[in-house]
């Protein structure tokens, strides 16, 4: 059989392998404290799944969703980024209900890019981004992300011959692997760069409430915003070049479920439309109810998930601390990002593989996130305290 180019680059993949390697430490009878995946172990709050509940048995809900999701759901998402950010969107065409958000990122360079347009890509950053690309037939140009810039790119240091032949930049902030928060002054000074070069300004927005008390003052300078770190669309509130992605699989505890939303620029809005009316017809009715749920009901579900990473970060943080493993406090997400001590800071392949096998500590090695995460590695807080402590107690030994 002959398969499409565009497959070679999505069949290596250093997470398979670490699926490997977790499952080996399983078979050799390890007990599998598992900090390699940013799912969620905390549940989805009650009244979300009353209303999916509900829904099931109600016949209305069990045929097609055509006409991209209801009109409620729509509504919901606006009314949010009004609440949050103080920003006005049309929900009829300025928002687009996604069967999660992974799912709009990677089909969305199908809409942008031509075979060998580039694609200005966060390095480290989500795979799935790249993925989109590859998929597209697009080149990837990776940003660099270093420590000591905040783990910000330099849109300075892109070469001027790729400037002019990319047609979309994705940025992500709170970013997942770094836990790095951008302020709204690199926001917008990316709109300013993506109108200069007629770039479409991608943000993928799964963190905005994962974010510490701490921060205020440093994420969101805006007064009529909520929220503690801003959105794209706060650098851009004419939404000229940007479009961005959240997800309920993070705020909600609702990875499972499968449902997000883009939100921004109608024509870029309607071309993922166009794009998605060719693979799928929408996530279920039943699931938007739920969504719809979660985003206008009480929000202290999201408070105390915030607390509770919180008190996680703490834990883990002072817990590698006490071992002599200096890590920086995150001010955001569900995620450790740590340099990785000598002899392993050019191997983070090697370092997880063999951490799972000798002491069942499941971690993500850097090297996965692009070649700029080589020599670090990510830890999920997605266990109790004190599973975690017992994590740095291992990982202490095998150090
Ligand atoms: C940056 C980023 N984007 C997207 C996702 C996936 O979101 P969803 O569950 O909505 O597909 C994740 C999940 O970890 C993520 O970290």
């Amino acid at each position: 059989m002959q398969f499409a180019q565009r497959l070679q680059p999505l069949q290596s993949n250093v997470f398979a392998d670490m699926d490997r390697a977790k499952a080996s430490a399983l078979a050799a009878g390890r007990q599998l404290i598992d900090l390699s995946l940013g799912s969620s172990d905390l549940p989805t709050e009650a009244h979300v799944l009353e209303a999916i509940a509900k829904s099931l048995y109600d016949r209305s809900t069990h045929g097609y969703l055509l006409f991209y999701g209801t009109q409620a759901f729509r509504q919901a998402a606006a009314d949010c980024y009004e609440q949050k950010f103080g920003i006005k969107v049309n929900s009829e065409t300025e928002v687009l209900p996604l069967i999660g958000s992974q799912e709009g990122t990677a089909h969305l360079p199908l809409a942008l890019l031509n075979p060998g347009d580039f694609a200005l890509l966060l390095d480290p950053g989500y795979p799935s981004h790249a993925g989109g690309v590859y998929l597209a037939s697009g080149q990837i140009y990776p940003m660099p992300l270093l420590a000591e810039n905040g783990f910000l790119p330099v849109f300075a240091d892109i070469p001027a011959a790729v400037v002019a032949q990319s047609r979309m930049m994705v940025l992500s902030y709170p970013h997942n692997p770094t836990a790095a928060i951008a302020p709204l002054s690199f926001f917008q000074e990316a709109v300013a760069f993506c109108q200069q070069h007629n770039i479409v300004l991608v943000h993928d927005f799964p963190y905005v409430d994962l974010v510490f008390e701490e921060t205020r003052g440093v994420g969101n300078s805006f007064s009529q915003s909520h929220s503690l770190v801003p959105s794209i669309l706060q650098a851009d509130p004419e939404k000229s070049v940007s479009i961005e992605f959240f997800t309920l699989s993070k705020s909600y505890n609702m990875g499972g479920f499968r449902i997000g939303y883009a939100i921004g620029n109608a024509e870029l809005i309607k071309a993922l439309r166009q794009i998605k009316a060719a693979v799928d017809f929408n996530q279920y009715r039943g699931i938007l109810h739920g969504a719809i749920a979660a985003l206008t009901g009480s929000q202290a579900g999201v408070t105390n998930t915030v607390a509770t990473f919180r008190q996680r970060r703490d834990a883990f943080v002072n817990a590698l601390h006490r071992i002599g493993w200096q890590v920086p406090i995150p001010q955001a997400t569900m995620y450790i990002w740590a340099k990785l001590p000598s002899p392993w800071q050019q191997n983070s392949v090697e370092f997880c593989t063999q951490l799972v096998k000798k002491t069942g500590v499941a971690a993500s090695p850097g090297a996965g996130f692009g070649k700029s995460g080589e020599g670090y590695v990510r830890f999920a807080l997605v266990h109790e305290p004190h599973l975690l402590e017992t994590a740095v107690e291992k990982i202490a030994e095998f150090l």
